[in-house]
This record gives structure tokens, C-alpha cells and sequence, in this order.
């Protein structure tokens, strides 16, 4: 195919420009894939063993208040019910997160209001007051005083990062969500849900126009393909999803990220732990949670005598591990800023989704830079001959 246009990756920031460019703009579109499916993260499928619809890179929970990407998505799929709550067990007792009323009440054994939960909160919160946290550590305990931050925060955060929270920096959390009512909704958007059919259903739609064509298993940095960085870049636009630093041959060095290490189990039962995220926030559990996904579908025809369960394990990702979490330390932004201008400077190629652009990027943040991004940069281009980057 003549392709008008190159989408490196297939996540959502790549479908959703590559389904804007077929539909909107009637271009061919042709979409290079690494990985042997199309989706990026976002990616599922039924586990062989149980049916039971996994999320392969981790957990995706959807959610947003942007109208209008809430307005696209459901051109493609319709959204179950699902409301996501998170528990967590610290010292063998089960709490509900984030932390809340009902956290605070139970974790004190007390039956405060919420004047007197703040009031207390407030107190203890003041114990470093008049000093400028110096760490992650300090930061924390400012925040939301000493007793709450040690339970349920501190030693999570050090398993998250590996990295005691006093040799952390204290810029890393701005602030810590305490609830002083009994809401244990986990996200505050106005729409959340799942996908009704799974995600690989509403990813397989995005790309159903008979101009959008999909070469999976194909790498943009491997020149024996014809659709390689070497054959295009200058040649046809190109919109690029994948890492950033890797695109510039790591020339200002490899920007850092964490990844997770996922252990599956089937315990012999049907329900594992009654729902589907539990924390575990002490340090002596190596996890950081548990992912039970047969309760992300409650409404679903799942066998009610097996389960499978995801343990998560955090860790600092090497260059062969996913990149999940961006890390952004000093060293990284002066990095990214190089990069970014050197992403700049690169005629007809234009950067993208969380990889290309080194950003954590929910869902529908990626989606709606992408709606963006093709209002802004791609249609402008084709339409007027305009730059695309
Ligand atoms: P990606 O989905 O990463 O897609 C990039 C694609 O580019 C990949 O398919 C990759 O294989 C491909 N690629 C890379 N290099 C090359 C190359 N050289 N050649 C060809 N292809 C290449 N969001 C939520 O809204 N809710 C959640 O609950 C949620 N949970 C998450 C949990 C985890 C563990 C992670 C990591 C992310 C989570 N997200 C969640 C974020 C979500 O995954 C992202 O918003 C989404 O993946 C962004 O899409 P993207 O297109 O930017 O990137
Ligand atoms: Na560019």
C-alpha cells in the first residue's frame, strides 16, 4: 500500500490518530507494531485457562471528565458500570483507600466526624511545621501527619521505589488525597468504566476503515523492513509513539523508568480476595498489590470455581524490561529537554503518546492529546500544507 501517512505503535495515542487520518481526512494509513498485537498497554485477552479477561501490561482502569474524548471512546465501545475502589492490608487488618473517613475511623477505632478527623489530621500533620521537607519522608508526614503517612504510605512508596522515602524527593508527591467523608470511589472523574466487549474489542474497532492497514511484529529501527526509520523519515510524515530516547540513538542518554514485574497464580477457589485491587502497604510483603480481574467484570459469565490473580512486584526497569513509569529525575529532565528539542528539529516527524513524549499518560490523556495533536499539527498539514511537527 501507499501509504500517506506512518504511525509507529499502536497504542492509544497511534489508533486514535490513525483512526482521525482514514475517517476525518480519507488518508491510507499504515501502522508499524512492534509487539505482535495492536493496543499498546492497553492490550487484553481471555486467560486460556480461566476465560477471564486479563490485562496483560497491568490493570487499565477507564475514567475521565473530558467531554469530549468521553464523547469519542463511545463511537468505539460501550462502558460497564464499574466503579474502582482499592483496599489495603496493613498489619493484617483491611482498610479502603484512598484514605478516608471510614480509613481514619477504623485505624484509630474511633467514630469521628469529619471536623474532628481534620482537626486531628491538622495536629498531626503539624508536627514539622516551620520546616521545608527535605525528602519524600517529611513531605509526607506534612501532609497527613505521621501516623496515617506511616501505615499506609511509606513503606508502599519505598517498595514502589525501592528507595527509602528519606532518600526520596520530597517533589515527588504534591499531595496525598484525604477524604473526610465515607467516599471510596478511587477515581474522582465524572465517567469511569470498563470496556463492556474488553479492550481488544474497542482497540479492533478504532481500526476497522479499510484504509488503515497494520503490520504487527515489525520494528521501526530494523532496516531489512521496508517501513524503517532509515527509509522513511523525510520521505513521509511519520507519527512516532516509541521511546523518545531510543529514536535519538540515547545520544543524551537513556531516560529512566520503572517497571512491574507481574506473578500470576490460580488459587484454588473462585474468588481470591473479593475484589480487584488490594495494597499490600507494609514492607515486609515483597508485592505491592494483588489484581483479582475477574472483578473488574462482575456482570460476566465467569467460572465460579477458578480465579487468577496477578502479584506486582516494583522495580527500576534495565534496557530490556517494559518502561512503565517515567522516573524523571534531575538527570531526566535535563535529558528531555535536549530531546525535546531535538524532536523539534525533526522535519516531518511528530512525537507522541507517553513513550515519545516521556510522560505518564492515562488513557484518555492520550487520547485527547491525540484528538489534539490532529487538530493542531495533522490535519493543518495535510489540509494546508502546514509543518506536521
Ligand atoms: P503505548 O500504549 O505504550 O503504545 C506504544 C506502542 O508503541 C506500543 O504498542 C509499542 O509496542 C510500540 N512501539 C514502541 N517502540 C516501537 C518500535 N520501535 N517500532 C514499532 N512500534 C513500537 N491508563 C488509564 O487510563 N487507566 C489505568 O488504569 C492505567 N493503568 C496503567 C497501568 C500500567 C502498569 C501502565 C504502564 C499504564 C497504565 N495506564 C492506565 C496508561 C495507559 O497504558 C496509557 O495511557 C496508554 O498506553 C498510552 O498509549 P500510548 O499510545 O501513548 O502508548
Ligand atoms: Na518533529
Amino acid at each position: 500500500m501507499e501509504a500517506d501517512i506512518v504511525i509507529v505503535g499502536s497504542g492509544f495515542f497511534g489508533l486514535t490518530i490513525a483512526e482521525r487520518c482514514a475517517n476525518e481526512l480519507g488518508l491510507k494509513v499504515l501502522i508499524v507494531e512492534k509487539r505482535s498485537h495492536i493496543g499498546g498497554n492497553a492490550y487484553s485477552e481471555a486467560d486460556p485457562k480461566t476465560g477471564i479477561e486479563v490485562h496483560k501490561y497491568g490493570a487499565h482502569l477507564f475514567h475521565t471528565s473530558n467531554e469530549r474524548v468521553w464523547e469519542y471512546v463511545n463511537r468505539f465501545t460501550s462502558f460497564t458500570p464499574y466503579v474502582h475502589k482499592v483496599y489495603t492490608n496493613h498489619r493484617g487488618v483491611v482498610y479502603s483507600m484512598p484514605i478516608n473517613l471510614g480509613t481514619i475511623n477504623q485505624f484509630f477505632g474511633a467514630a469521628y466526624g469529619p471536623e474532628e478527623a481534620r482537626a486531628l489530621i491538622q495536629e498531626q500533620a503539624g508536627e514539622l511545621s516551620g520546616k521545608d521537607p527535605e525528602n519524600l519522608n517529611d513531605k509526607g508526614i506534612s501532609l497527613i501527619g505521621r501516623p496515617l503517612y506511616e501505615a499506609f504510605i511509606k513503606e508502599y512508596t519505598g517498595k514502589q521505589w525501592q528507595t527509602d522515602p528519606k532518600e526520596l524527593p520530597a517533589s515527588i508527591i504534591s499531595r496525598l488525597p484525604v477524604r473526610y467523608n465515607y467516599d471510596n470511589r478511587y477515581f474522582n472523574d465524572t465517567y469511569e468504566g470498563l470496556p463492556t466487549e474488553g479492550y481488544t474489542a474497542w482497540i479492533n474497532k478504532m481500526v476497522e476503515h479499510p484504509n488503515i492497514e497494520i503490520l504487527t511484529d515489525t520494528d521501526f529501527f530494523d532496516e531489512s523492513q521496508p517501513y524503517s526509520k532509515a527509509a522513511l523519515v523525510g520521505k513521509k510524515p511519520v507519527i512516532y509513539t516509541g521511546p523518545l530516547d531510543k529514536y535519538f540513538d540515547y545520544s543524551q542518554g537513556a531516560l529512566s523508568w520503572r517497571t512491574i514485574d507481574f506473578e500470576t497464580e490460580y488459587p484454588e477457589c473462585g474468588d481470591y480476595q473479593g475484589t480487584s485491587v488490594m495494597n499490600y502497604a507494609d514492607a515486609e510483603i515483597p508485592f505491592t498489590r494483588i489484581i483479582e480481574p475477574r472483578h473488574f467484570h462482575p456482570e460476566r459469565d465467569y467460572p465460579t470455581d477458578k480465579t487468577i490473580i496477578m502479584k506486582e512486584y516494583s522495580r527500576f526497569a534495565e534496557a530490556n524490561d517494559e518502561p512503565y513509569y517515567p522516573i524523571n529525575s534531575d538527570k531526566d529532565r535535563e535529558a528531555l529537554l535536549e530531546y525535546r528539542r531535538l524532536a523539534e528539529q525533526e522535519d516531518g516527524v511528530l512525537f507522541g503518546g507517553r513513550l515519545g513524549t516521556y510522560q505518564y499518560l492515562d488513557m484518555h490523556m492520550a487520547i485527547g492529546s491525540a484528538l489534539t495533536a490532529f487538530d493542531n499539527k495533522v490535519a493543518p498539514h495535510f489540509r494546508d500544507g502546514k509543518p506536521l511537527n
